[in-house]
């Protein structure tokens, strides 16, 4: 079955074709971030109007790039939340109006299914059960995935995510928006030793994240160091990343560590837009060599919103049976623990 994936939930038009038999024939991803780059941050209005002028032409031309015409899709799966409203209904409306005209399957998956998924990709890929980290701009959870879609929360941030917090702390340093891979990149030069940031909520006793602690901390140093001279100089910006960056990972790698001892599981899976990050991905893997747990990654450009994740995700519903009915909906916030098991 050949199966069109749409994803349109924030600041990225993804479309992908997913094959059942022979896998990911291709995705396009398109990323709204120069749009946005002006305002410091994603605005709704904007995003919606650029997924109605991107996405007919990107599922065209993906269409057109692998030899099929429209009349080859059997399915389509397209991104029903958590997200932007306006957004979302943009990949929606096109969805279902496509597949009411060519009378194939629609189903509306979860965004963050689809992130947890992405590493089945990926080869090697893990087998179920596993703990899942779900690291991105909008969530930061840990979840306990035993079997696609049976999910069920370990714990999860009490105030920002961790993108949030990379986002805002390199606005803070006046990094380019999106900030946290220009965080990221400056810290590598920088000493995370200088600046010994707080490691928030590392000595309770749950498994859950709060981060918007760090990011003040970062706000009082900027202002102290400020305070002397007239501008913060570059050196210390990158001090100032390298420490925050290690206190992030620091909460992210002993979180996880924590979940798989609880959990008793034996492999990780590190799904959403700061998996990319290189820092933590070294001391994941680290902690897993020491604690005997096996890490897996989506490949790296599924690590940020695409619609390969959609179309996956959508594939495993679909061949399951699933079908969405008319009139479709979106669902802005959707929690994860409510979805359907997928077949058994
Ligand atoms: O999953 P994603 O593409 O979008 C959603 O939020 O759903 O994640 C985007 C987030 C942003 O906050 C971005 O700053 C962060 O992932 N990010 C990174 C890195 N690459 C992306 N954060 C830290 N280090 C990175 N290398
Ligand atoms: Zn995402």
């Amino acid at each position: 079955m050949l199966i069109l994936g749409i994803e349109s939930s924030c600041d990225e038009t993804g479309v992908a074709l997913y094959d059942t038999v022979s896998g990911l024939l291709g995705h396009s991803v398109h990323s709204q971030i120069a749009l946005h780059a002006e305002y410091g941050g994603v605005v709704p209005e904007l995003a919606s109007r650029d997924h109605v002028r991107r996405l007919l032409p990107m599922i065209k031309a993906l269409l057109l790039e692998h030899g099929r015409t429209v009349r080859d899709i059997e399915g389509i799966a397209y991104t029903e939340g958590p997200g932007l409203a306006g957004a979302l209904l943009v990949g929606a409306s096109v969805g279902a109006a496509l597949g009411y005209a060519l009378t194939v399957p629609v189903v509306g998956i979860h965004h963050l299914e689809a992130h947890l998924l992405s590493p089945l990709l990926a080869r090697p890929a893990p087998d179920f059960p596993f703990v899942a980290l779900l690291v991105s701009g909008g969530h930061t959870q840990l979840m306990a995935v035993e079997g696609p879609g049976r999910y069920q929360l370990l714990g999860e941030t009490r105030d920002d995510a961790a993108g949030e917090a990379f986002d805002k702390t390199a606005k803070l340093l006046g990094l380019p928006y999106p900030g946290g891979p220009a965080l990221a990149h400056l810290a590598g030069s920088g000493d995370p030793g200088r600046f010994r940031l707080p490691r928030p909520m590392l000595d309770q006793d749950n498994l859950d994240f709060s981060f918007s602690g760090l990011k003040t901390a970062v706000a009082t140093l900027t202002e102290q160091l400020g305070a002397d001279s007239v501008e913060v100089s570059m050196r210390d910006k990158a001090d100032i990343a390298a420490g925050f960056q290690e206190a992030i990972v620091d909460v992210l790698v002993a979180r996880c560590a924590r979940a798989i001892s609880q959990t008793a599981m034996s492999q990780l899976v590190v799904a959403g837009g700061v998996g990319a990050n290189r820092r933590l991905r070294e001391r994941i893997d680290a902690a897993g060599k020491k604690a005997g747990f096996r890490v897996f990654y989506p490949p790296v450009e599924l690590c940020t919103d695409n619609g390969a994740m959609i179309a996956f995700a959508g594939a495993m519903r679909i061949s399951q049976g699933a079908r969405g009915a008319l009139p479709f909906n979106v669902r802005p916030r959707w929690e994860l623990g409510s979805l359907s098991a997928i077949g058994r």
